[in-house]
């Protein structure tokens, strides 16, 4: 399918937005230690320019989860493909993700590290895209708010594809 690739925010935008973003989590965790918990592979240029910007003493672990059912849009009940390498009972969990869509991965995967004792967990993402949302799922941190596109760069993908753009942008389909 041809498609071309319109620029909504720019890298600078980008940059600055993530930094904001570690102010308020340094000002809520005060020197509290916390573990990042990325969820690949989206989640990971927008966390470790995030970690760059933290003061507290920062440990980082990955988990990669796929929707089950096929289509483009997730069911709800998510696979784990990887697990996290290291417990979380008794961490500061921040759970860092690219966009939250629907939100039916990410109110499945809170639940499923709730269960495993965290100090605390919170939800930290890029982007959110709140007109899809179908659970009730609101991330505690968000850098920017979209509104219904599809988009990529910055750790988002359109089949695997532009994860490496410095910017986020739209993918408009060509007629
Ligand atoms: P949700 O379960 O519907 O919230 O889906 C979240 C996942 O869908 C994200 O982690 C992304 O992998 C993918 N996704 C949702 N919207 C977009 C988009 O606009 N561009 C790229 N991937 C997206
Ligand atoms: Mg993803």
């Amino acid at each position: 399918m041809n498609y071309r690739i319109e620029k909504l925010i720019d890298e600078r935008e980008v940059s600055e937005g993530i930094k904001s973003l570690a102010e308020s989590i340094n000002r809520d965790y005060r020197g509290e230690s916390i573990r990042l918990v990325c969820i690949l592979k989206g989640g990971v240029f927008f966390m470790t320019e995030l970690a760059k910007h933290l003061s507290s003493e920062v440990t980082m672990d990955f988990m990669s989860v796929s929707s089950y059912g096929a289509g483009t849009e997730s069911s709800g009940v998510v696979k784990i493909i990887k697990d996290l390498d290291e417990s979380i009972e008794g961490e500061n969990v921040l759970v860092v993700e690219d966009i939250v869509d629907t939100g039916n991965t990410l109110s499945y995967l809170m639940d499923l590290l709730r269960d495993r004792n965290p100090k605390t967990i919170k939800l930290c993402t890029l982007l959110d895209k709140p007109s899809r949302r179908t659970r009730d799922i609101k991330a505690d941190y968000v850098a920017f708010t979209i509104p219904d596109k599809f988009v990529v760069g910055y750790g988002l993908d359109y089949d695997q594809k532009h994860r490496n753009l410095p910017y986020i942008g739209v993918v408009e389909f060509n007629d």
